[in-house]
């Protein structure tokens, strides 16, 4: 067996109860190392561990593949959520395994800055940069969600300096596609632990450094208006 979990946004705390028991119950452990950190308590001495990062995924999922075809028990933990940004790493999990792969969903960052920000779901669009390949497509869509008038919660990229696409790059960004830079605009770091949050506008953002570990949300300049029968009316 094996299965991807989203082991939460950082507080082991955040864990569901159900990828709890899928990791104390497992012979193999495999994830990034920060992620692998989050859910250590929760590892059996008698399983393997089995740490990775960007230069040697494909050799050390080859590992925990090579575990499942030998009837172990595999648990992959990602970080947050699979569902958010994660899909490039299960796309990796599953060629490795060469077929589809269960997942249990997580709770996401995402989920933790709406709760933080008081933003309703409903209302509000995510965007990863955090990807590979072309990041054309997901910048033009944030643009529109923007002028479609709704709040964006967007997760940066923060690898190399030629590829790097962090708050302050995204703020540029935006304010060169005709953006008003006075979208109020947030940005919460290590949510779950050490939190820090900064809040401005988008113009502010511009000049703004923050560390990888961060989200960001710019919030619509026309929230909706509730739509719920006036106080004291009939529902
Ligand atoms: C590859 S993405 C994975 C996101 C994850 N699947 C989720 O649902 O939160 C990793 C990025 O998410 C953001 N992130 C993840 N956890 C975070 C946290 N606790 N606080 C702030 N940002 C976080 C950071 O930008 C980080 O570099």
């Amino acid at each position: 067996m094996i299965i991807c979990i989203g082991a939460g946004p950082g507080d082991v705390a955040y864990l569901t109860q159900r990828g709890a028991e899928l990791i104390r119950n497992a012979d193999v452990v495999a994830g990034f190392d920060a992620v692998v950190n989050v859910v250590q308590s929760l590892i059996p001495g008698t399983a393997q561990v089995v740490t990775m990062n960007y230069r040697d995924q494909t050799e050390r999922l080859a590992e925990v593949a090579a575990a499942h075809h030998a009837d172990k028990n595999c648990v992959v933990v990602f970080m947050g959520d699979i569902h958010f940004s994660g899909f490039q790493y299960l796309e990796r999990v599953e060629r490795a395994c060469g077929h589809p792969v269960e997942t249990l969903p997580g709770i996401s960052s995402a989920q933790i800055l709406a709760s933080r920000a008081k933003v309703c779901f409903d209302e509000t669009t995510f965007i990863t940069l955090h990807r590979r390949g072309d990041l054309e497509p997901f910048k033009r869509h944030l643009v529109h969600v923007l002028q479609d008038w709704r709040n964006a919660i967007v997760i940066p990229c923060p690898w190399d300096e030629a590829r790097s696409f962090m708050p302050r790059h995204i703020a540029a960004y935006l304010l060169e596609q005709g953006i008003p830079p006075e979208h109020p605009t947030e940005v919460w770091e290590n949510l779950t632990r050490s939190e820090a949050e900064w809040h401005g506008t988008l113009s502010d953002c511009a000049s703004q450094e923050f560390s990888d570990m961060s989200i960001m949300l710019i919030r619509t300049l026309s929230p909706m208006s509730s739509q719920i029968e006036p106080p004291g009316a009939a529902s």
